[in-house]
Parts: C-alpha cells; structure tokens; sequence
C-alpha cells in the first residue's frame, strides 16, 4: 500500500520548496498524497491557521510534510500563522525534533577547517517549555510567559537522544540554565537519571551561553544535543552556520503518531514567488522521512548523497550562486537516478528500533 502524505505547504516559499521535495520523493516511491492549508494558508482559506480538517487529515495519514508558516500579511491579524504550526505539533503530539547540522562542503562563517569536522544532531524538546506553558497574557504595559517543564516531557525526548547517540558517536551534551532557571534545574535531574540507562553514551552538561559559543568555536565536541523547545529553537539555527545556510537544514519531529517533516528555516517573505528558494532544507527532509517513516535508510543516504552533489555543482543565491530552485532540483534528481537507488529499488523496509 501507497503511504499516505498529508502535504501542508503552508506560506512564503514553503509552497516552493514543497513542491521541490515531493519530486524527489515520488523519484523514490510512490506516495498518495493529499493537501491542506495550514497557517496563514489556513488563515486565508477558513480563519483558522490550523483548521480542523487538516489536523484530521494529517491524523489519518502516514506523516506529514510542512513547508514553513508565516509572513508579514499576517503579522497585525487577530491571529497569527505559527499558531497552527505551534497546534498542530502538540496535536499530533511529536516531542522530539530531530534537527541535524554538519559541514556540506559550502562556505560557512568558520574557519574551513574547523566547521569541516562539524556534525551535529540537536534533539529539540517540542511539545513543552515556554512555548507551551500557561497563564500567558499580554497588557499595554505587561506581559507573561510561563516556563513550565514536566520531568516526563524531559524524561522522553532525552530517550530518544541517548538512543540516537547509541547510532553515531555516543556522546550527548544537554543544554540548559540550570544556574538561573528551575525548569532548568529539572532538566538536567531527569537526563542524569536516563542516562544511567546508558552506560555506553557520554553524558556532558552545558549552560545554553556557553553552548553557544563553543558551537561555533568547536563544533567538533558536539555529537547529540539535547535541549529544551527554545533552546532548542535557537541552537538549532546558529548550528545552520555549520552547514552554510538556514535554506539547507532538515527536521523530523516524531512521537508515538505521524511524524510531522519540515526544512528548519521559514517563508522567507524576502525571496518568495521569485523562484530561487534553496530546496535543500526540505530535500533532506525527505530523506529524514525516508529513514525515520519509511524505515528505508539506503534510500535516505541516496537522496542525502545526491543533494549534496547537487550543491558542489550549483547554487541558490543564499549559498553563493545564482541557481534557481527548478535547476538546483533537477540535478538532484539527476544525480538520484545515477545512483542505484533509481526508481525500481528493491530495499525492504528495516524494522523499527525505537517506537517512534
Ligand atoms: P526565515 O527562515 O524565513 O528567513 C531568514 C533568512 O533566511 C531570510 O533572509 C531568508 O530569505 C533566508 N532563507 C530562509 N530559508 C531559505 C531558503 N530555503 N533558501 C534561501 N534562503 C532562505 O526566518 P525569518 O525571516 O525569521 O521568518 C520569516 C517568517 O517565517 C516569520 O513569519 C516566521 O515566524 C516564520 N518562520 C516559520 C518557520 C516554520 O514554519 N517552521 C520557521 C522559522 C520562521
Ligand atoms: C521553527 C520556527 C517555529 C518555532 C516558529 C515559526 C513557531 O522558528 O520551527 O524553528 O519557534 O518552533
Ligand atoms: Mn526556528
């Protein structure tokens, strides 16, 4: 049977760069795909940025695939787009987003032989932190957000680091701030206690501040990082100067549920509909898709390899050419059908490891 997509492009260029995506994809497999407007697409069409039948359909599927949410037509509105990114991340209930970041072969703001060693996964926490917790209000004159943070939100997303890390170098590094904030000091209580469920990872703790700087300054250190949604949020971007640019990063956000896949950045207002969006974000998405959905991890490294030569052959301006999206996605495509992952693959699915 065809897996079920629920395609949500969304705003600015995740329309473009969706559609980019979906061509690799259905290069791979074919899929049955259905979409859905969601943030300010969803606004438009129903006054919702989340609107009922969407969160339906993406229930009813496979995985969902979003493009990105927002823009300045929206920003003044009674309500906002990435409200319906927010809901539908907690109506589906995927807690862990995978963001991984590593060197690509593409100028970086590093010296070049410091980002060449540079791989590393961010485990963002999604379901919980400030951008979740309640009261929240906001008065001419004053405003408030709550930082809550339950050990069990902690308690899952930090198995899915120590299980990921158990796959690459068994090393993971828990960001937090701890030295000012209890929700912090939680944090770093429940992922000492999971992590003597894993003798065989390294566990290293590090203030937020400092993580930050020694990203950029070492990134060779960091294997897993697993942090909270804001942390998260904010490591998760500063890592894409690793790879190059926000336009090449992809994530998954798993839970017990349809995985929800998007490229890391947003809709771009500045450069939608004129083309020349990077669709390497949202191809690696795919690929992310393959291996974590689809169970089909040959795939997934074809689909990463062949973006990748796409990339040392031409550009989107934001990695320094002057390529557009339609021709940075067809030599994907042309190096996928070089590689022996054409159409006719034979691979069988791997069995789930971990129940995400
Ligand atoms: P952004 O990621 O949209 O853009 C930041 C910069 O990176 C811009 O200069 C943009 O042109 C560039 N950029 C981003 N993706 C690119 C790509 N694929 N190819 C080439 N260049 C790319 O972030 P922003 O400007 O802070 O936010 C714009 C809107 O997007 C806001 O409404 C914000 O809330 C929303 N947003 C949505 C998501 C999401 O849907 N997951 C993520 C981040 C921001
Ligand atoms: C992201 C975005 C979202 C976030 C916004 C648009 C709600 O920045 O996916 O990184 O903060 O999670
Ligand atoms: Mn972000």
């Amino acid at each position: 049977m065809k897996p079920k997509i629920a395609l949500l492009p969304g705003d600015g260029i995740g329309p473009e760069v969706v559609r980019a995506a979906m061509r690799v994809l259905e290069a791979c497999l074919p899929v049955e795909a259905r979409e859905a407007p969601v943030g300010g697409a969803g606004i438009d069409a129903t006054g919702d940025p989340l609107p009922p039948d969407t969160l339906k359909l993406c229930r009813e599927c496979d995985v969902v695939f979003l493009g990105a949410v927002g823009g300045p037509k929206w920003d003044a509105g009674p309500r906002r787009p990435e409200e319906g990114l927010l809901a539908l991340r907690r109506g589906l209930d995927v807690y862990a987003n995978l963001r991984p970041a590593r060197y690509l072969g593409l100028p970086t703001p590093l010296k070049e032989g410091l980002a060449r060693h540079a791989d590393i996964l961010v485990v963002r926490e999604l379901s919980g932190g400030v951008y979740f917790g309640e009261p929240r209000w906001q008065k001419d004159d004053e405003a408030v957000d709550t930082w809550r943070q339950t050990a069990a939100e902690v308690r899952r997303v930090a198995h899915v680091a120590f299980k990921l890390a158990r796959r690459r170098k068994k090393h993971v590094t828990s960001v937090d701030k701890a030295n000012v904030l209890a929700a912090s000091r939680l944090w770093r209580k429940v992922v000492i206690e999971v992590a003597a469920e894993y003798p065989d990872v390294t566990l290293q703790h590090r203030y937020v501040d400092a993580a930050s700087f020694e990203i950029l300054r070492a990134p060779h250190q960091f294997d897993v990082v697993v942090t909270d949604n804001m942390f998260g949020d904010i490591l998760s971007d500063e890592s894409a100067a690793l790879a190059g640019s926000i336009g090449v990063l992809p994530s998954a956000s798993l839970g017990d549920g349809p995985g929800l896949y998007e490229p890391i950045h947003g809709a771009a207002p500045d450069i939608a509909g004129k083309g020349i969006a990077n669709p390497t974000g949202a191809i690696l998405t795919v690929a992310l898709m393959l291996e974590h959905a689809f169970r089909r991890p040959q795939m997934a490294r074809a689909v990463e390899s062949a973006a990748i030569a796409a990339l040392r052959e031409l550009r989107t301006p934001d990695v320094g050419g002057h390529a557009t999206t339609d021709q940075v996605t067809e030599a994907v495509l042309r190096h996928l059908s070089w590689s022996r992952w054409s159409t006719d693959t034979e691979e069988e699915p791997v069995p789930a490891e971990w129940g995400v």
